[in-house]
Order: structure tokens, then C-alpha cells, then sequence
């Protein structure tokens, strides 16, 4: 390794992608289709119009902000924008955790990033562990934030790759934990389910809900994520955010999938109703366990089988989809994607 590196990378490992070589793609919880030609074509004659190449994008983003707030029914200046959410976990972590403040808290099985990011900034992570159907272990909590300097704790509701809603229990005692410590909801998901947090913001300083334009509104491409929270909070995360953090086109975007959000968010009722489909089709599959699912993907695992053979297997029939935390997460294609990964899983586990 260079000597100018820091020794502690030759640990980690890049976030890993796997090409999808013309497989059906139902390992990351896209949405599955496309944006609609008129959506592009609005894009294309807006960013003609209004994209100067040889500009930088307004720094502020102050006209993104404006319209994620009327969209979340909060002010402008409780609106962070990110490239993705991934850039906003870093911010969040860069605020609270550097200087040897702190550590972050995650509950596994969850999102690799926060863990991931965390590590490439020197940062400790904790985890709270779930019980046997993915629920926090609440009991674990208090001896955690009383034993380790914990300043964020990052909880996706619904979580990937569970796709577990928080309970009302949980969310409460969540929402006792002192101000030292921020509480990040992470409702990446959040169009998928009937889950929604703003509402908490405004007696909570510490409480942030993050959000992305990359699941439900198929922006996925671009890289938009937003946070809400407290202004106070926001003006710090501003003195973290890199200048001109997102390209003028992703701003632009977003601007035109807020704008025709009932056109683009109508489409979500096909994936609720090929989820409950998906569901019920795994529930009656022998040696299969399979958890309700309130975003765009399932989690099961296969009592007899290890979850990597199962994951080759379907590769190799033509459908991927992610091992991982012992088990296998499946995103909600289209109809014939679903289709053909339960006939492909049902031939992996042998089954008629
Ligand atoms: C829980 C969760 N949060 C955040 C993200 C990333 O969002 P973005 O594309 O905005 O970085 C994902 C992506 O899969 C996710 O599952």
C-alpha cells in the first residue's frame, strides 16, 4: 500500500455493485421502470432552457428546497439537499462524530452504508441487534448510549433489507433519547408504506428524517437525497456540504418530478399490489421464511438452503437479487421480472 495512505484502509472494501450482465435487476430496490418519455422530454427542453453548462448550479438550492418543502409540509429551512442520501450520511457523521466526539449506532441487519461511511471516517458503529422478526432490542439501548459516546443513530423505517416499519413502541422510545445524540429515521421507502414522521420534527430538535428521490420518484440516476430537520441543524449541515454538492440537471430533476408527482407517484400502486402478490406467493412456499414488507422488497430466508447458493442460482438462471445478513432481499420488479423469480426460486429450491 502507498505510504501516504492511511494503514486502516487496507481493511475496508469498496461498496460492491454487481453488473447485471442482462439479468432481470431486482437487487437494489429500483423502481422498475424507466421514466416516462414525456418526463424526459420535459427535462430535455427545460434543461436547454435553463442549464447554462459553463455556470455553476445556485449553491443554495434555494428553489429545490422550496418545493421538497411544500412537498414534506415543512419549511424551506428544514430542508438539506445531498448527492443521495449517501452523501447526507457522511455529512450527518462529519457533524457529529469527528474529533474523536463519537460513535454512530445502527441495528443490524440494515443498511451497509451508515457502517460503511463511518468506517472510511475513522468513526466506531455500534449495533443495537434485532430480535427474530427484525424488531430493535430496545433493552439494548440505554446500556448502549450509557456505555459508548453515541452522537447519531441511523434506523431506516421500513428498514432495508428487512423492510420492517418501526413500531409505535420503539419510535417512542427513540424519541426519548437526549439531545447529545441525533436520531436519523431514514424513510427512503416511505411512498411505499403509510409510515410518515415530519410530524415529530417539530418537538424533537434531534430528530432528522431522511429521504431520497431515488426509490419512489425513479430518480435513482441522478442522485438527489434530502433531510428534514431543525434549522439549527440544517445550518450545520451547511457548513459540512461540499460547494455545489449536486449537479444542475439532478436539481432540475427533481424540480420536474415534484411538479408532476401524482402523474409519477400513481404508478406506486402496482408495486403495493405485485408486493402482496410476492408475498403470499413465498408464504406458501415450503422451507421458505418470509417477513410482511411495508417497502418495494421482501426479505426471506430458506430454511434448508444457504442463502449464496440460492443467490448463484438465480444469477445464473437470469435474476439477481442480494444475500445478505443471512438471508435474501428481492426487489418488486415488473409483473413478468416477478414472474419469473418465483418460478427461478422455486427451481433453485427444488420445489414442483
Ligand atoms: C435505507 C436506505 N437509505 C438510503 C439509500 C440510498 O439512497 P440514495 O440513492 O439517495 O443515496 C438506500 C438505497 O438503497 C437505502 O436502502
Amino acid at each position: 500500500m502507498l505510504d501516504a495512505l492511511r494503514p486502516s484502509l487496507e481493511r475496508l472494501v469498496p461498496y460492491e455493485t454487481h453488473d447485471p450482465m442482462g439479468a432481470d435487476k431486482l437487487d437494489a430496490n429500483e423502481f422498475p421502470y424507466d421514466l416516462p418519455a414525456w418526463f424526459k422530454e420535459k427535462l430535455d427542453i427545460l434543461s436547454q432552457q435553463e442549464i447554462q453548462a459553463n455556470r455553476y448550479p445556485d449553491a443554495g438550492y434555494l428553489k429545490l428546497k422550496q418545493s421538497i418543502a411544500t412537498y414534506a409540509q415543512v419549511e424551506a429551512n428544514q430542508v438539506s439537499i445531498g448527492n443521495g442520501s449517501d452523501e447526507l450520511i457522511r455529512s450527518l457523521i462529519i457533524a457529529t462524530c469527528l474529533e474523536n466526539r463519537g460513535a454512530v449506532l445502527v441495528a443490524d441487519p440494515t443498511f451497509s452504508v451508515y457502517r460503511l461511511v463511518a468506517q472510511t471516517l475513522g468513526v466506531s458503529c455500534f449495533d443495537i441487534g434485532r430480535d427474530d422478526d427484525f424488531h430493535l432490542r430496545l433493552d439494548c439501548l440505554d446500556p448502549l448510549l450509557q456505555a459508548y459516546p453515541i452522537r447519531v443513530v441511523f434506523l431506516p423505517t421500513p428498514n432495508s433489507p428487512t423492510g420492517t416499519a418501526l413500531t409505535a413502541q420503539e419510535l417512542e422510545k427513540l424519541l426519548r433519547i437526549g439531545p447529545e445524540t441525533l436520531v436519523v429515521l431514514d424513510e427512503a421507502y416511505f411512498e411505499f408504506g403509510d409510515m410518515n414522521l415530519v410530524s415529530r420534527l417539530a418537538n424533537h430538535p434531534n430528530l432528522v428524517v431522511m429521504r431520497t428521490f431515488s426509490k419512489a420518484f425513479r430518480l435513482a440516476a441522478y442522485r438527489v437525497g434530502y433531510l428534514l430537520a431543525d434549522p439549527l441543524l440544517i445550518q450545520a449541515l451547511e457548513k459540512v456540504r461540499l460547494p455545489y454538492n449536486l449537479p444542475a440537471i439532478s436539481e432540475l430533476a427533481a424540480l420536474v418530478a415534484l411538479d408532476n408527482r401524482t402523474e409519477l407517484l400513481a404508478a406506486l400502486e402496482e408495486i403495493k399490489a405485485e408486493r402482496t402478490r410476492i408475498f403470499q406467493h413465498l408464504r406458501q412456499l415450503s422451507g421458505v421464511n418470509v417477513w410482511p414488507s411495508a417497502a418495494n422488497f421482501h426479505y426471506f430466508r430458506c430454511l434448508d438452503h444457504d442463502a449464496q447458493r440460492i443467490y448463484e442460482d438465480l444469477r445464473k438462471q437470469g435474476t439477481l437479487i442480494r444475500a445478505t445478513g443471512g438471508g435474501l432481499r428481492a426487489t418488486v420488479g415488473t409483473p413478468a421480472e416477478n414472474d419469473r423469480f418465483l418460478s427461478r426460486l422455486q427451481q433453485a429450491l427444488h420445489l414442483p
